[in-house]
């Protein structure tokens, strides 16, 4: 264990320093390919799935790929767990962007789900939606059940009566930014827009809470709002109770744990792939009401989340949690880096991020 983390340590060094060229690579010498990914702990080992990116551009060429390792420094490339579909009728036919997929184990049904932030072919990043799948076994392969929109129909729990009777003038709203339209974003100006197909999804995180309850956590809103999601018993769809939390905070990125009776979540501001000052949000109830505090990183660069944007926080035995970021390098996407680093609390229990060259969990 101590060999994985002095490396990654050093890696996390070298891609804050911006040096280059000290690359994670798979137990048979490969770049590690799994970009916006999660880890599932499972059977004694740990599956990473992240996006498979090309070396050029940002469409998805590949789809998901799977990783499993015993010691979480070693990294065997299970495959692809979910491709791209050859059918160009499929939603996630080639041409289809899929980011940052998580995987959660059902033990009710036995089944392994996945969930990632889909778009659709040659509509950008429009499209705004959630797709879904699911295996038998842990690195798959997955089927793809379907993808969608979040709870049309459905207003937030925490919307109130007065937001949801609102009839927007949507032409006092064409420009962004204003004092007005921020105003009415945070009424609810586009839950109401998009209540008929469903709330928008991209950035995305999947928890499943002690209980077994299980939530996805995404940027809803063009954005602007994140919002948390419920979902049913088998994990493949929405019960309909979701909330919204800091409309109009612009978070991206959510990456969430629970520490003692204590929900925490990480997140990103949005600056396409350049990495800007995480927040950091903690309440007792993953229905809220949630507090910002201030981001959780000390050293240099941490005003700038090391020059990464969280994705994940993976928790282990005795109440220990890595944090785990990308750092982009949106020229070459294929080639983006990985910060994994240690969670601690400070005596007001607060949890710190800290800079460290090289680290082993104690
Ligand atoms: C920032 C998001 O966090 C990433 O997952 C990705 O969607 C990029 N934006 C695309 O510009």
């Amino acid at each position: 264990m101590e060999r994985v983390l002095v490396l990654l340590g050093l890696f996390v060094l070298l891609a804050m320093v911006g040096k280059a060229q000290s690359d994670w690579k798979d137990v048979n010498g490969e770049y590690i390919n799994a970009h916006g990914g999660g880890i599932l702990a499972y059977g004694g080992k740990y599956y990473w799935f992240g996006e498979h990116r090309p070396a050029k551009g940002f469409i998805t060429e590949v789809g998901v790929n799977c990783y499993s390792s015993t010691d979480l420094c070693n990294w065997k490339h299970e495959g692809v767990a979910l491709p791209v579909s050859p059918e160009a009728e499929s939603e996630i036919g080639k041409g289809c962007i899929m980011e940052r997929p998580k995987v959660i184990y059902n033990k009710k049904t036995g089944k392994f789900v996945l969930w990632f932030h889909l778009e659709l072919k040659d509509r950008g990043y429009e499209a705004a939606r959630v797709g879904m799948a699911v295996s038998d076994t842990p690195a798959g392969p997955y089927r793809f059940v379907r993808s969608m929109r979040v709870n049309p129909g459905i207003f937030p729990m925490n919307m109130s009566q007065p937001d949801r009777n609102m009839q927007w003038d949507w032409d006092k709203y064409k420009e962004w930014w204003t004092p007005e339209w921020r105003k009415a974003v945070e009424e609810g100006l586009f839950v109401q827009r998009d209540l008929k197909d469903g709330q928008m999804s991209r950035d995305m995180t999947l928890f499943v809470d002690d209980d077994g309850k299980a939530y996805h956590i995404y940027s809803s809103e063009e954005n602007l709002t994140l919002q948390i999601a419920e979902l049913t018993d088998d994990y493949q769809g929405y019960t309909g109770k979701y909330i919204r939390i800091f409309p109009g905070g612009h978070n991206e990125a959510p990456a969430i744990f629970k520490h003692g009776n204590i929900y925490w979540m990480i997140t990103s501001g949005c600056t396409g792939w350049a990495p800007n000052e995480a927040r950091m949000f903690s309440a007792s109830s993953i229905w809220g009401p949630w507090t910002q505090h201030p981001h959780p990183f000390i050293g240099p660069g941490a005003e700038k989340t090391f020059g990464g944007q969280s994705t994940y926080v993976l928790s282990l035995p005795e109440n220990k949690y890595i944090f785990m970021a990308d750092v982009w390098k949106p020229d070459s996407l294929m080639y983006s880096r990985y910060i994994w680093l240690p969670i601690e609390f400070d005596k007001a229990g607060m949890p710190v991020i800290e800079w460290k060259n090289s680290w082993k969990p104690k």
